[in-house]
Order: structure tokens, then sequence, then C-alpha cells
């Protein structure tokens, strides 16, 4: 188990993720709230910053029972925060230095760069330098512009280097991540997705016992795992609700309620289209629209729930990077949209929550998804919000301008499987835009409705481009959905990024 200090830096997650890439067990804790008691971990990394370790409010936390005292691993302002701290100096540099550069030295026989070759590319990205190595400090790399581009303490197990091995332009980023853990902290690499079902599994029914718990499926590959596993550690006492909010896409609700049947889930599905489409009638603003619909579901599930004797439990299908937004140094980003996930937790509920897959990130679940025998096509179904269509037709919702869409969306999305494009897509939808525009069908003039398309590209939604869909494909998607849908008569495709754009239009 690693444990990996997060000064606030966009890479602390990255750090987190190549360490799971080595099966090595890591949790992430933010500077100045991480846990006192340090037996149960093996070796610690301290991460970047924003921050400059000159400033007044810079991260200062006390490290006295990590230094010296177990393997340390201190990466760019961790570097500096060493060296400033402990009779070293960091100044700013006068060359900006980010961005590629290449070892230019590497100090002989050191493990820590072991099979790492002189001239290895690194990744750059800091405003402050080194100017001079802490109290012990010896010298272990140089690049052309910074010449203490790694170093080590004498007479401890502490390695400060001022590049980003977790970042991919770090060619051998992964390999010094091994040396460090593997070879000089000798961390044990046994966290698989099969060791950790196995884990999971039984922290589960000690946790549960013979206790009931509902969980709110969404067809989504989280709450899809999470009800996997919990089935079977609990098996029976397991109760999914499923619930149709009308504004799923085409045949989903059948077609995975179908899918979870054959998986041996006890699945109850909910068809409650038309509560949320009469509450939703009339209402055009889009976080109108969210809180409506995260209201009705809480209302639909607490029926259901409250139906089932003696529950217990709430299941959630929460995952790592949901976690550790929670809990960052920066407190959770402030919300440009809000999200409804399934299964909000009511008060009046007073259930007790399980979170199978909170330290998981999203390749990881999938992981442990195919371990379980989860089918790939579930598995790789891209995101969709919780608020379904709603948030793709702009302005007031009908049940006709719902069929509308979900046409659309069924001609692009199975276009997109035909042609072996569905995979490299991170997202992809359609979205009804509230104007009409004049057109002509035969010898007609036609005055319908228009619809974007919209894939993008992605890791984690937070940054997204649009993808370049081939020219082809989008001319053969756009005379079907002329020809098929009734009352569209014009396509257009969205070629906004994000930032600035958002992936959804609201
Ligand atoms: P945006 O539009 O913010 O979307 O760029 C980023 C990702 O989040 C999804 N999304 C939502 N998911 N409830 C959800 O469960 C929501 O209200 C919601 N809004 C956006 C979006 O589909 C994309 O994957």
């Amino acid at each position: 188990n690693v444990l990996i200090l997060d000064f606030g830096s966009q890479y602390t997650q990255l750090i987190a993720r190549r360490v799971r890439e080595l099966n090595i067990f890591c949790e992430i804790f933010p500077y100045n709230h991480f846990p006192s008691d340090l037996s149960s971990y093996k070796a610690v990394i301290l991460s970047g910053s924003p921050f400059s370790v000159r400033a007044e409010d810079a991260p200062h936390p006390d490290l006295s029972q990590i230094r010296g005292k177990m393997p340390l691993l201190a990466v760019c302002y961790g570097a500096q925060y060493l060296a400033h701290f402990s009779g070293g100096e960091v100044a700013p540099s006068n060359i900006r230095e980010y961005g590629r550069a290449n070892l230019s030295f590497i100090k002989e026989d050191e493990l820590f760069f072991d099979e790492v070759n002189l001239n290895s590319q690194v990744w750059m990205s800091h405003s402050d330098t080194i100017k001079q190595l802490p109290s012990n400090g010896v010298r272990l790399a140089s690049t052309k512009d910074v010449e203490n581009a790694a170093y080590k303490i004498e007479g401890e197990t502490t390695y400060a280097i001022q590049f980003h091995p977790e970042v991919y332009h770090s060619e051998d980023g992964k390999q010094m991540l091994e040396n460090f853990l593997v070879k000089i902290a000798e961390v044990p690499q046994n966290f698989t997705p099969s060791s950790f079902v196995e884990d999971i599994v039984a922290e589960m029914k000690a946790k549960i016992g013979n206790d009931k718990v509902v969980l709110g499926l969404s067809g989504g590959v989280d709450s899809t795992v999470a009800a996997v596993l919990l089935n079977k550690a609990i098996g029976k006492n397991l109760y999914c609700i499923f619930v149709n909010n009308g504004l799923l896409r085409k045949n989903e609700f059948e077609n995975v309620l179908k899918q979870y049947e054959g998986m041996g889930l006890n699945v109850k599905g909910v068809d409650s289209s038309e509560r949320f489409l009469s509450e939703l009638a009339g209402i055009d603003d889009p976080e109108t629209k969210r809180k409506t619909i995260g209201r009705v579901f809480i209302e639909v599930f607490d029926d259901e729930a409250h139906k089932i004797e003696d529950v217990k439990f709430l299941a959630q299908g929460t995952i790592y990077p949901d976690v550790i937004e929670s809990v960052s140094v920066k407190g959770p980003s402030a919300t440009i949209k809000s999200h409804h996930n399934v299964g909000g937790l009511p008060d009046f509920m007073k259930l007790q929550i399980v979170e199978p897959l909170r330290m998981l990130f999203k390749d990881e679940v999938r992981r442990v998804g195919k371990t379980l025998g989860i089918d790939d096509e579930l598995l790789g179904r891209h995101p969709f919000p919780g608020p379904g269509l709603s948030i793709r037709i702009l302005g007031d919702i009908t049940p006709e301008k719902v069929r509308i869409l979900q046409e659309v969306d069924y001609v692009f999305i199975q276009g997109l499987k035909d042609h072996g494009l569905y995979d490299k897509v991170w997202q992809a939808g359609a979205i009804l835009l509230p104007v009409n525009s004049v057109g002509v069908m035969g010898d007609e003039r036609t005055y319908e409705k228009v619809v974007a398309l919209r894939a993008v590209e992605s890791t984690d939604g937070m940054t997204a481009d649009w993808v370049h869909l081939p020219y082809d494909f989008l001319m053969k998607i756009s005379n079907e959905i002329i020809n098929k849908v009734k009352g569209v008569n014009r396509v257009v495709y969205d070629i906004s990024s994000k930032p600035p754009a958002t992936i959804e239009w609201e």
C-alpha cells in the first residue's frame, strides 16, 4: 500500500494510475489531512503543486513521521519542498522549464535509474528551480537546463525528481516508478482485478452480513459492476431497481433489463416515464430540468425501496475520482452543472451506504467487470448522463420530441457501431435544437427540426475534443436521419471542444 500526498497538482491522479498499473494499491490524501497511523503504508510519494515553496501560504506539512522512516519519492514541488526546508536552495528559474527535456547525466549504478538510458525524455513543468541540494543530497541526474533534475538523500531512502514520471511524455517514467516502488521500497505487486474482487467480496460480506441492500441500476458500467460484485457477496439479499425515466435511449429500458436478467441479477424494472414527462412539461431551464429529474427519481426510488422490508443498506457506484474530488486540496470543484447521480440519498431513508467501487478508477472498474465475466459490450458503453435525453432536448420536453431524438440517436449510435467507430469515440449522441429550418423534400417546402450530432474523445470527461468522424460516414448518417426520422430536415455536426464548450449542450 502506497500513500500519495497531494499538494494540488493537476497530475496527482495520474501518479495514482501509474502506480496502480504496476499492480500496487495506492491512496491519495491531501497534504494537510493524511492518516496519523502510517503503519500500513510501505512507501510515500509527494506530488507536484501549483504553489511555489517560496510563497508564504505554500503547503508545509509535517513529514517527521515519514522522512527517513520509510521510502519516500518527492516529485516536482515535493523535490523542491525537501530542498527548500532542509538546507538547500530553491529560486525562480531564468528560463522556462516546461515541456520535454532529456537526461544528459545519470549517476552510475543507481537502482532508481535501472534500465533507464542516458537521453531518456522526461516531462518538466515548473517555474522554480533547485539551485542547491539539501543537506546530504546527492545529485542523480541532470538535463541540459536543470542541473538538479534528480537527487537522493544519503542515509535515507529518500529520492526526489524535478520532472514528472507520471506523464506519458516521460518515456521511462513508469520504469522509474517501478524501480522506486518495487526494487527500492520492495512494495508487493499484488493488486489485481481478481485480488480486488476477492477482497471486496469478503469485505462486503462482513459489512452487510444477512441484511438487505438496495441498489439503483442505470445501465451504465459503474452501477452494473457494483451490482455484480454485491450479487457475488450477498446474492438474493441484493435488490436492484432500474427506473425508466422516459428519457433513455430507444429500447434501452427493455434491452438492459433483459441483459441484467441474463446476468442473474434480481432487478425490478419500474417504468415511470409518464410521471417524469408530466413533471417536466413546460420546463425549459437546464438546471430546473436536472433538479426535477433528481427529485422525481428519489421519490420513485424511495417508494420502491420502501416496498422491500427491512432494508439496511443503499449501494452506490461511486468511483475513486469522486472520492478524491470530495476531499481535494482545492475542495470540491465549483459546480458548473449540478450532476444528478443515480441513488442520491434522501435523508429520510436513513440507510447506510456501501460503495464497493470507491477505491477504483474507471479503467479499473472495467477490468474488474471483465474479471467478473460481464459482457464487453456493456463494459464498453459510452457514458450517458443521469438526466438522459432531457438535457439533449433544448427547451421544453414533449413526448414527441423525445421520440424524434430517440430515433435520431439510434441511427447515429447504430451507425457508429456498424462502421467500427463506436469504440474509437468516448461519448456520442444527438441534440434536438429548438429551431426549425426550411428545407425541400420532393416538390414540397418543409419547415422542420434541426438536430446536432456530437462525438468526443476524452479520458475522464473533464476535457474533450470533437472527433474527426469521416465525411463519408457523416454524409451517410445525415441522409439516413433525414430520410427515416419524420420531423427532421437538417443535420449539423458539433465541432467544439471542451473547454470552452461542454460535452452536453445543457
Ligand atoms: P459536460 O456537459 O459537463 O459533461 O461536459 C461531462 C460528462 O458528464 C456527463 N453529464 C452528466 N452526468 N448527470 C450525469 O450523471 C448530469 O446531470 C450530467 N451532465 C453531464 C456528460 O454526459 C459527460 O459524460
